[in-house]
């Protein structure tokens, strides 16, 4: 599995305080099966982490797994927030994108409240070469009480990623409900894990969650196969992304139309 969101480097943002935690994370993403993991530090006025020190982290962790014998291959990029991209140059957003490729940006949804400019800030980043995948939009409370408006900005080309925790009820039931909506009404693309630390706190562990997704839609685990391999695969490949159609294999409660034709 390739993990397309992580707080993985050290001392940097909310994620392992020492490079010694950093490893033991590592290890345990690897252990459960993870081989690839994109390293992902919040850029926002809290934690405004600079692309160079995300690159610079990178490339020490790299030296500290070689070290300590933990074979995880990891990735440049950053947990972009909304309020944070004005303050980026093109460089640096092309600097912060998966695996350095300048092309797919992670981009954190508020958890409060409707961004009414996204749809602008799509159609700009378009224009300047940059595609966006939204992180975890099911725990915006906005998309909690719609889930259709995400489909908005999936039509405008926008990939979705949501946290595996989701469905294993770690951010609540509201955020629960609406991955397994997102994820069943075929409004979803990746799954990541969005981890933390080691655990037990938002830990590394992609397959138990892939697990309780699938679960959750009454689906094959091997359904969900690409959101944690070719489709995070070809983000950092840069090019063109195109997710299958994956759809509950339940019954829709409340009705519900279909997604529009995924994004590029
Ligand atoms: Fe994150």
């Amino acid at each position: 599995m390739i993990d397309i969101h992580s707080h993985l480097l050290p001392a940097i943002d909310d994620g392992p305080a020492t490079v010694g935690a950093s490893v033991e994370m590592a290890r345990v993403a690897f252990e459960s099966g993870t081989r690839q993991m994109v390293c992902t530090p919040h850029m926002i006025a809290e934690y405004p982490t600079e692309v160079r020190a995300m690159q610079l982290g990178v490339a020490k962790l790299r030296t500290a797994l070689a070290e300590a014998d933990v074979p995880l291959q990891i990735h440049t990029g950053g947990e972009i927030s909304l309020t944070w991209l004005d303050r980026l140059s093109d460089e640096e957003l092309r600097m912060a994108s998966f695996g350095g490729n300048g092309r797919w940006l992670l981009l954190e949804m508020p958890f409060t409240g409707w961004p009414l400019q996204l749809g602008e800030i799509l159609r700009d980043l378009e224009i300047r070469g940059f595609s966006a995948v939204l992180a975890h939009p099911e725990r915006a409370d906005a998309v909690q009480r719609g889930p259709d408006r995400i489909r908005d900005a999936i039509g405008r080309g926008a990939l979705v990623q949501l946290t595996g925790g989701s469905f294993l009820g770690e951010h609540g039931p509201a955020a629960r409900r609406t991955a397994i909506a997102l994820l069943g009404g075929g409004s979803a693309h990746f799954i990541a894990s969005d981890a933390h630390s080691a655990g037990p706190w938002r830990p590394p562990d992609l397959g138990v969650a892939v697990q309780a997704a699938a679960d959750a839609i009454g689906v094959h685990v091997q359904t969900l196969d690409w959101m944690v391999t070719e489709g995070p695969a070809a983000l950092l490949e840069g090019g063109s992304v195109r997710p299958p159609k994956i759809t509950s294999a339940r019954r829709p409660r409340g009705g519900g139309r279909p997604a529009p034709a995924g994004p590029r």
